[in-house]
């Protein structure tokens, strides 16, 4: 019998636990009211004088190790879920990390903002609610103007001073209020309006102004500008520059590129022409320097408006404006490999 005991010793010894189930049917087996222990203290008296001594000495033992194996389990769980707690589940395998995917609106502003700084121009902002002065009137675009209208405006609440700014040409009468010329910088921002909200527009989109003051300024070197800036961006080499009208350019011109006609989705988003409008510009109106304080007697230069919306759809193809807005991942994920 007491040969027996040394082999529950052993086993007892050798037992492991993963949690505390096993733990407690572990301490029932043996220290349990129906244990083996029980067992061994039952058959006591079934057992010789002579045998007596070594026998108890064997139960004690056995139950000493049953006893000290259970809190040796218990202490040992609860170490490795208190490590758990710091340090999250060790055993879980460390690969593959996700990343993440820069939003396609910030990857182009990015490319825009690399094409202009490599020809020395810096980036400015401004406030995305302003005033009726930066936004219009200083754009020569005075109270009851009919091109107010081209605009829908947000305006908050009642006062018809404080609206949420409709262009990012706001920040240009900022950055000319507060700079001297020389002026060469871009300024990339959300802009809102009032508009019905389809696969092509949104009310809430993003633009990048451009500006130029210096002393001999001329459109020749707004064409060439923009020349570079869209062989850069598109890898195309042929622009036009159609007459249009802006209040706070004179003359004003809308850019096409030539987009080409080689694919089926030419055809579709250039209209059958080849060509494709990307952005507004023109010189700088004279009205717009004065109201900025800048003398137009000494200084010209030039402004163009573009949304980083439209150029993301030509880039990537991507069919509908509110793609932009909906944080599916599916659509967001694509753009993991992008810089
Ligand atoms: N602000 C114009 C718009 O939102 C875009 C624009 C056109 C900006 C011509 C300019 C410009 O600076 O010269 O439609």
């Amino acid at each position: 019998m007491v040969d027996k005991i040394k082999e529950h010793i052993s086993e007892i010894e050798a037992f492991q636990a993963r949690n505390m189930e096993e733990i407690e049917s572990f301490r029932i087996k043996y220290l349990g009211k129906k244990g083996i222990l029980n067992q061994y203290f039952a058959e006591f008296k079934n057992v010789s004088n002579d045998q007596k001594k070594d026998f108890g000495q064997a139960v004690n033992t056995l139950k000493n190790a049953a006893q000290d194996k259970v809190t040796a389990l218990k202490e040992q769980l609860e170490s490795t879920q208190e490590e758990k707690g710091i340090y999250g589940d060790l055993s879980r395998p460390g690969e593959p990390v996700e990343i993440g995917a820069r939003h396609p609106i910030s990857i182009v502003k990015n490319q825009i903002i690399e094409i202009f700084s490599n020809i020395g121009f810096n980036v400015s902002e401004g406030p995305e609610i302003e005033d009726d002065w930066h936004n219009f009137t200083a754009l020569n675009l005075p109270e009851y103007h009919p091109a107010r209208d081209m605009q829908d405006t947000f305006f908050i609440q009642t006062n018809p001073d404080v609206l949420l700014r409709t262009h990012t040409s706001s920040v240009q009468v900022r950055y000319m209020e507060e700079n001297k010329p020389p002026i060469r910088t871009i300024s990339p921002g959300r802009v809102f309006r009032n508009e019905a909200i389809s696969a092509r527009s949104h009310c809430i989109f993003h633009q990048v102004e451009g500006l130029y003051i210096d002393k001999t300024v001329s459109f020749a070197d707004l064409k060439q500008t923009l020349l570079y800036f869209t062989k850069q961006l598109f890898g195309k080499s042929k622009i036009r520059l159609r007459p249009s009208y802006f209040p706070f350019t004179e003359p004003s011109a809308e850019v096409d590129i030539y987009w080409g006609l080689e694919t089926e989705t030419d055809y579709r988003i250039t209209k059958g022409t080849g060509w494709l409008e990307i952005m507004g510009c023109g010189m700088v109106d004279p009205n717009v320097l004065q109201n900025c304080n800048i003398d137009p007697a000494e200084y010209s230069g030039f402004a163009f408006g573009m949304g980083i919306e439209r150029i993301a759809m030509l880039l990537y193809q991507i069919g509908d404006i509110r793609m932009f807005y909906e944080n599916d991942l599916r659509f967001l994920e694509q753009f993991k490999s992008s810089i």
